[in-house]
Order: structure tokens, then sequence, then C-alpha cells
């Protein structure tokens, strides 16, 4: 219940002044804000939510001038415009992310409206986030609505989650979203399997010495068409000499969520395996809003992470980003709730530091139909934010092709959940966003797509500029009406790029194994992305920042196109890969020496 009264609150205020003449709530009505049309498939209403149950709400106010924010990234990733590479600051970018002042004025006036003083607030250090702690009961009044907890039907997880909220109307130009609310995302690790090795013996032993040609036309010992490690990944994509800096300021960045730890004594053991000369060598912790790197419980994602994109960068720096989230609700405990979904988490702790790694990996996502629309279109412009700071972000396509994995035609699986339960595809995010690089994933030598390699086209956001050309190129390559109603051909299509993405041999709980998914290709890609960096960096030219501007204009020419294999879903054959860019592979994979000449005679 709201107890402090309206004219105490407004004295702490900083704006009191401009606001004492006006009473905007006075009278005002609630209106629907946001509502979706049931919680997804799997989800179902359990009970009322306990109203003394403690909610970390967050707020996003509206960022006005979000426009001029993507015009200077277009502008300064774009290798052909006068202003490549002129990223900005911290400042001009939260000055570009900020609310306008009045946004912060109302907003501050509702929230004391309901007895929450300027000191009971946590803003982020762009101002376009709020989070509040309050009860149920307490916001269920704000947002008029009622809290429930849901169960999942499968692994019992339960979260407290309403499908509607409204907001006083003079509100709703000025507050983006607020979660958690209508969020039914189940964010996942793109890690798809795992094998032991000695359950998954690779295919035949090769003779020693026995070499075949790799897509760059220089050979590749036999063995990398069936384990790949890190010297197999440096012949396929042609970086064998390639030494890296250690200290000319370039980073490279890997994420981990859901508790994912990596494993020190097992990435020691990697590296004296794999890569000697990085042994004892170490990588740099953050930990974001509680997250662990717990070393009693090792992460296989988290290891894959590391050992694949520290060690194929090393000795240039490595960060590892934890950030916490998504306890599951554990019914009758007072414990605040914090089930957003991560990202902004993490976005909000990147945008306010000075220094940020080049290049960021992030092997995690949703299907981008349980996140609810307002809140991807905030977290994707988090994302354009990064890309204006110089950032190169790298995101797993997804480890299901078009569909979501499920093999059974006749399943409940592929549907969309906007009330219609029609037939779908099911994009990914953030793979889906247009201001990120998303990598598919390829397999064998000569690379074909692995046919997990997810791939198609974003429901949210349409298509950006950028992939015009390739992506009509594609389309007309379709029969008329295929998969029609399926995708929306108008989408953003991914992914961009792609890299091997079939058993990588990983040191977990000390011992070798074998895994895959496009969690292994995108912390790959990333780390070639790295070195390009590292060698423009030594030229004094500044990072690539937002890749695909270069790589759709120009730097497809310096990666191996992919031209067999499909992924496969929904009870479809799924897209093929094609001559030029498809929504299995994009562009295809690296072939570093030709990208590094490329990118070293770009201004
Ligand atoms: C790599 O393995 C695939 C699948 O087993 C095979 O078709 C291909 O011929 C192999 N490549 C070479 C160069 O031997
Ligand atoms: C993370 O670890 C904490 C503490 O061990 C546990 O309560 C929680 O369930 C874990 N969360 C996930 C997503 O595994
Ligand atoms: C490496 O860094 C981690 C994280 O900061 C730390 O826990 C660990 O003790 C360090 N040293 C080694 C040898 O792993
Ligand atoms: C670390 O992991 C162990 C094993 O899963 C668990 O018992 C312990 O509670 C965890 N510690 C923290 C701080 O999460
Ligand atoms: C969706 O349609 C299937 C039949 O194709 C039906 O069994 C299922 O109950 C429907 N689900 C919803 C939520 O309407
Ligand atoms: C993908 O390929 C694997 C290995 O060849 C096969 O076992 C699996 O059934 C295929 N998946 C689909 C969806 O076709
Ligand atoms: C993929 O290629 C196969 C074989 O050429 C063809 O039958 C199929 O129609 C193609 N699928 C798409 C979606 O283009």
């Amino acid at each position: 219940m709201a107890i402090p009264i309206y004219f105490v609150a407004l004295l702490v205020l900083p704006f009191a002044a401009a606001l004492a003449s006006t009473v905007p709530f006075k009278g005002c009505q609630q209106k629907v804000k946001e509502s979706v049309h049931g919680p997804p498939r799997g989800w179902y209403k359990h009970a009322p939510a306990p109203k003394h149950h403690l909610l970390e709400l967050k707020i996003a106010l509206s960022q006005p001038k979000f426009p001029e924010l993507e015009q200077h990234l277009w502008e300064i990733s774009d290798p052909s415009h006068a202003r490549y590479g002129a990223y900005l600051s911290k400042q001009e970018t939260q000055a570009l992310m900020a609310p306008h002042p009045e946004t912060l004025d109302v907003v501050s006036e509702w929230l004391a409206l309901h007895g929450l003083a300027e000191e009971e607030l946590v803003r982020s250090s762009a101002l376009d986030w709020v989070t509040i702690r309050v009860p149920v009961g307490l916001a269920e009044e704000m947002l008029d609505t009622t809290y429930h907890v849901y169960k999942h039907a499968e692994t019992g997880e339960s979260i407290i989650r309403t499908t509607s909220y409204s907001l006083p109307e003079i509100l709703h130009d000025h507050v983006d979203l607020i979660q958690p609310t209508t969020m039914f995302a189940r964010f996942k690790a793109f890690r798809s399997t795992l094998h032991w090795t000695d359950q998954a013996q690779p295919a035949a032993p090769c003779p020693p010495g026995t070499m075949i040609t790799g897509p760059a036309g220089n050979p590749v010992d036999a063995s990398c068409n069936s384990t790949i490690t890190l010297s197999c990944l440096r012949q396929i994509y042609n970086a064998e000499n390639y030494q890296t800096t250690a200290a000319n300021g370039n980073k490279l960045g890997l994420t981990g969520y859901l508790n994912e730890s990596v494993n020190n004594e097992d990435l020691q053991q990697f590296y004296q395996a794999q890569n000697p000369s990085a042994y004892c060598s170490n990588y740099t912790l953050v930990s974001i809003h509680g997250g662990v790197n717990n070393q009693s419980h090792p992460g296989p994602e988290a290891n894959l992470d590391s050992q694949f994109g520290f060690g194929l960068v090393w000795p240039t720096p490595g960060t590892f980003y934890t950030t916490g989230g998504e306890p599951p609700y554990i019914p009758d405990l007072v414990y605040p709730d914090d089930q957003n979904e991560p990202y902004t988490y993490w976005l909000d702790y990147l945008l306010s530091q000075d220094d940020i790694p080049q290049t960021i990996s992030t092997s995690y996502g949703d299907d981008e139909q349980t996140v609810p629309y307002n809140y991807a279109i905030r977290v994707c412009a988090g994302m354009a934010s990064l890309g204006a700071r110089g950032v190169s972000l790298l995101f797993s396509s997804g480890d299901d092709g078009v569909g979501d994995g499920n093999p059974d035609p006749a399943s409940q699986q592929c549907k969309s959940n906007d009330g219609r339960n029609v037939t779908t595809f099911l994009p990914i995010f953030p793979a889906s966003c247009p201001y990120v690089t998303a990598v598919g994933g390829t397999v064998n030598i000569p690379e074909t797509a692995v046919n997990f390699s997810g791939g198609g086209f974003s429901n949210y956001f349409p298509r950006p500029a950028y992939q015009d050309a390739a992506v009509s190129t594609y389309l007309e390559t379709l029969a008329h009406g295929t998969f029609g109603g399926l995708y929306d051909p108008t989408g953003r299509a991914y992914p961009d790029v792609a890299a091997q993405g079939l058993h990588f041999s990983v040191i977990y709980k000390g011992k070798k194994n074998l895994i895959s998914g496009t969690s292994c290709s995108s912390p790959t890609f990333a780390a070639f992305v790295s070195m390009l960096n590292d060698a423009r960096i030594n030229a004094g030219k500044t990072s690539l920042g937002f890749l695909n501007p270069f790589l759709y204009s120009t730097g497809y020419v310096a990666l191996n196109d992919i031209t067999k294999g499909s992924n496969p879903g929904c009870g479809t054959l799924g897209f093929n890969a094609t001559l030029g860019w498809d929504p299995v592979t994009g562009y295809g994979t690296p072939n570093f020496e030709k990208l590094k000449d490329l990118v070293l005679a770009m201004p």
C-alpha cells in the first residue's frame, strides 16, 4: 500500500518546483500498456501470487534521441562513410540514450504517489531505467493488474507474471515497458550436446601427418574433419601464423548467464593440451547483478566459451562477464524476485564503463516470441548503443534450425503465441536484433551447414537496409510460395556469418568432451574478429565496431561461402545454404588472412 503522501514525497524531488502546480494523475484513467494473449506453451497458471512477495520491477523510460543514436551507428560502422570509426564516448552515448527531463519528472511523481521516494529508486547510468523493489500487492495497485504464479509443465519451475498491465494514460509516452510482467522467456545456452569422449569417438582416427585441403586452400590436419581443436580452427580459418599482441589495449569479452561458471582448473588443463604458451595465463572476472563463477560447479557452456575464445586469441586479455538473475521463484519466501531476462543488467553495466572489450561473444538466447515485443526492441536498442561505442557483438544463431528442435511434425511445437496458434518458424532473439552479428554453424571440411544451424527471419525487426540486396537475392532463389506463412520475408534475416559448430574438444570436469552447438560458432567467429581488431589497433586504426555494414558491403568477399546443407525444423526441410548469403550460414566462415588484408586497407 502507498503510505507517504504526495506532498511529502514531492519535497525530496529535485524537480518539485516544476511539478508543484500540476497534478497530472488526478482523475487520470489507467489504460492497458501491454497485454499478451496468454502464457507461451508449457506455462500454466498455478495460483494467485502472494501479496507480500517482493518484485524487482524494471521501468524503461522512453529514449526520444534513439533515432539520432542509430544514425550515428550507421555512419560510424560504414567503411565507405567519412565518419567510419568515429565511435561515440560514454558520455555522448549516454546523452543519446537519456530520457527527456519531463519524463524523469512525470515518472518520479507517479512513483512518489505510490510512496516510492527518490532514494528508493535505482537509476541506470544513462537514467533510462528505474528499478524499484515492491511487494506484489503494491505492484498490482500501480499497474492495475493481478499477478499469478505460473508453472512450467515440463521443468516445474515457477515464476510470477501477469498477462496484462495498465498505466495512467499520461505515462504511456514516457514509459516503454515495465518487467517482470508479461515476460515468459526461457533463456537458454546454445550448447546442444555434451558428449563424453568415451561415448562419442570421432569417426576414424587419421594416420599422423595426414593432411586435407582447407577452405582457404591451405593444408589442414585430417583429424580436424572430425574433432575441432584450437589448432584446427587456426588452420581452417587461415590464421596459423598470426600472433596477437598482449598489451595494445585489445580485449575479448565473453558473457555467462544461468550460473554458468568457467572452471579455472579445466581452463589450465585445456591450455596445457591445446595452447601450452597460454598455460598459467588468466582472464578478468566481472560479476554483474550477483553473477557467480562457482569453482565447484563448472559450466559446460562457460568452459567451452572460455577455452576456445580465450585460447584462440591468447595473449590478448580476456574478460568473462557473469550476470545473475533468473533464480527460480520459491513460493512463500520473501526474497526479492528478479526474474528478468538478464541482458538489461549486463547492458546497463557495460554502457556505464569507460573501457569496453572491442569484441564480445554471447552463446545464449530465447525464442523471439516469448520475449515481449517492447522488451526485445529495448534490449536491441542497448545493443545499438554498444555498437555506437565501437563494440562488435556476436551472438549464436540457435541450435534448432528454423524450429524449436522437436522432430515430431504433429507435435504442439512451432506454434505462434499470438492467439492464432498457427504453425510458424521460430526465430531466436537476440540473434534477430539487426544491431548484432549472428553466427550460424558449419561442419566438416569442405564445410557444409550443420543441420541445427539456427536461421530465418525476425517477426519483430524489419529488414535493415544493409542486408536488403543480399536477402532479396536469396529470396529470389526460392520457388514461389515456399514456406508461405511460416516466416516473414520482410523481417531481419539471420545469421550473418558462420563458423564450425560440431565436436569441439573441451575439458569439462577434468575430462575431454566433445561439445556441439552454435555455442561453438559464436566464440570462434568472435576470436577471429578480435584478431582483426588486434591487427587494426597495431596499425593505428580503430576497432571494427558493429560489423554488419562492413560484412554486407565488402567483408563478405573474404568469407568462405557455404553452399551445401540446410536447417530443417517444424516438419520442413528448412532453408538451403546457397551461393551468396543464406539464412543457414549467412555469408559463411572467415578467411583470416584475406579479411586482415581487407580491414588493414580500410580507413
Ligand atoms: C570430411 O568428412 C566428411 C564426412 O564424413 C566427408 O564427406 C569428407 O569427404 C571429409 N573430407 C575430406 C577432405 O576427407
Ligand atoms: C544458480 O545457483 C543458485 C545457488 O546455487 C541456485 O539457487 C539457482 O537455482 C541456480 N540457478 C540456475 C538457473 O541454475
Ligand atoms: C584466475 O582468475 C580467477 C577469477 O578472477 C581467479 O578466481 C583465479 O584464482 C585466478 N587464477 C588462476 C590460476 O586461475
Ligand atoms: C557452488 O556449487 C556447489 C555445487 O553445485 C553448491 O553446492 C554451492 O551452493 C554453490 N555455491 C554458490 C555460492 O552458489
Ligand atoms: C492449438 O491447436 C492445437 C491443434 O492443432 C490444439 O490441440 C491446441 O489445444 C491449441 N492450443 C491453443 C492454446 O489454442
Ligand atoms: C541432423 O544430422 C544428424 C547427424 O547426421 C542426424 O542424426 C539428425 O537427425 C539430423 N537432424 C535433423 C533435424 O535432420
Ligand atoms: C533445397 O534444395 C533442394 C534440393 O535441391 C530442393 O529440392 C528444395 O526445394 C530446396 N529448398 C528450398 C527452401 O529452397
